[in-house]
């Protein structure tokens, strides 16, 4: 990952210069007479960006009142122009505006490449990034935990279920805890069986890869909530749709997606940690792939989940809900303040609202879901809230078990959250990030692939809590 330090003096020979200002800022003396009139020229003007191509690089122009997003939009804009030659590049000017260009700049320098043979070519030649003095180490400290968590869960989402099953997943889960100083506990196939968790069980059933479900736990001396958060996030590594099997190129190809829910919160809690904010929080993430084995569960199945609830299958490509109902009823255990799920639940909460946001939902209190929102708009993570009424909540009656995992052809987004609220005993709030969760096609600091959608939200969101 890209170094970000404060700087010494500006190296104009060999590297980029990024000036963040407005029209009375004083422009660092070691630039050229040329440098400053193009600035002058450049404020009096209407672009918001410009740059000077110079011997070994760029001097890049960026006004400073500008809304937070559009200087991050901006960040990744530079990166754009940068050549494998760019190994370095200067932030001056005002701090404000320079933490969000740099944080643009940070979260769009991700790359996935790992499995290219010439990797190394296709490596960003930028190295590192000198911001100035006035900016506190504290505030540098958090951008580089802000990018390292979001690029964990991009990498986790990335990697398809040749690299990724459910023990692996569970493994790189393990492995933040030493950097973290958060606990995690994996539960095996036979520990899940004697706990009954038949969700889970179900859904692995056609699997030859055993199912796992982390708990990972941050407990702050002091914390300022008694009782902890819940973060629930689904872990499907792969879903194929199981014997509802989805159509493949269409539905199929990006499903190694799937486990965006699971990555999101452990990215959140992740971040948390790295940041020691004073917030009790616990990650469960129920994991498995989703297939037509041997012996899937089938259209027809009756169920008996962890919480002694049963389930009629009608679609086993409604696999998410039947494994975070068993973890959401397990999180019943830590009598919790909060509990709120993140998950690529459904196509419905993508054809709503597309990828611009999360769709979410739930009984919690009103203050919470202000908070939440308020986070969205920080982070542009942005969430909008649908109804949650009990009506919804009938389509999911069976006319022989408790409950049927699919409801009618409307509003799957909240019929599935419905479903959800069945096991959940505190407080609760469902986020769908099917739609944000991934991309097709790069976006601004967003690349193609997977997002990391929800981890800076929800960080946000835990800092915000009293
Ligand atoms: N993982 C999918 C939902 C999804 C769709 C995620 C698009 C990301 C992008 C989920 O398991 C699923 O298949 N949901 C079904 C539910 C239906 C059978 C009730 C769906 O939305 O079609
Ligand atoms: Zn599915
Ligand atoms: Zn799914």
């Amino acid at each position: 990952m890209i170094q970000l330090k404060h700087s010494g003096d500006l190296d104009l020979l060999f590297s980029s210069i990024v000036i963040v200002s407005n029209k009375k800022t004083k422009l660092d003396k070691s630039l050229s007479d040329e440098v400053h009139l193009f600035h002058k020229k450049f404020h009096k003007g209407e672009e918001k960006f410009d740059f000077l191509k110079t011997l070994n690089g760029f001097i890049f122009f960026v006004k400073e009142d500008q809304k937070v997003e559009e200087l991050r939009v901006l960040g990744a804009k530079i990166i754009g122009y940068l050549t494998k030659e760019n190994t370095s590049i200067h932030f001056t000017g005002e701090s404000d505006a320079i933490l969000a260009v740099a944080e643009g700049l940070l979260l769009s320098s991700y790359q996935f490449i790992a499995y290219f043979k010439d990797a190394e070519k296709k490596k960003l030649g930028l190295t590192e990034v000198f911001l100035p003095a006035d900016i506190s180490q504290k505030k540098i400290d958090e951008l580089v935990s802000i990018a390292k968590a979001v690029f964990w869960a991009r990498d986790r989402v990335n990697e398809p279920v040749s690299h990724l099953n459910a023990s692996q997943l569970a493994q790189h889960i393990a492995d933040l805890a030493p950097e973290a100083g958060f606990s995690v506990q994996i539960l095996e196939k036979t520990q899940i069986e004697s706990l009954k968790m038949g969700g889970l069980l179900a859904v692995n059933r056609g699997s030859i890869d055993p199912p796992t479900f982390t708990i990972v736990e941050y407990k702050p001396e002091k914390a300022i909530n008694k009782k902890p958060i819940i973060l629930v996030g689904k872990g499907v590594v792969y879903d194929t749709g199981g014997l509802s099997l989805k159509p493949t190129p269409a539905s199929m190809d990006v499903m190694k997606c799937d486990m965006a829910g699971g990555a999101c919160v452990v990215g959140a809690v992740y971040l948390a940690a790295l940041q020691k904010l004073k917030v009790h929080v616990i990650a469960l993430v129920p994991a498995t792939d989703n297939r037509p084995g041997m012996n899937a569960y089938t259209p027809g199945d009756v169920i008996s989940m962890y919480d002694g609830t049963t389930v009629e299958v009608l679609n086993t490509d409604a696999e998410g809900r039947m494994i975070l109902a068993d973890a959401l009823s397990y999180a019943n255990k830590f009598k919790p303040e909060l509990v709120i799920d993140a998950a690529t639940l459904t196509g419905a909460a993508v054809r709503a609202i597309g990828t611009k946001a999360s769709v979410v939902m739930g009984n919690a209190d009103n203050k919470y879901f202000d908070l939440l929102e308020k986070s969205g708009i920080e982070t542009h993570e942005r969430v909008v809230r649908f109804p949650f009424w009990d009506d919804y909540a009938t389509e999911m009656k069976s006319t022989i078990a408790d409950l049927k995992n699919i409801g009618s052809a409307n509003a799957g987004m909240i019929t599935a959250g419905k479903f959800l609220e069945h096991f959940v005993k505190a407080p609760y709030i469902h986020m769908d990030i099917a739609g944000p969760a991934w991309l097709d096609t790069k976006e601004d600091y967003k690349g193609q692939g997977g997002t990391g959608a929800g981890v800076r939200l929800l960080y946000n969101f835990l800092k915000k809590l009293k």
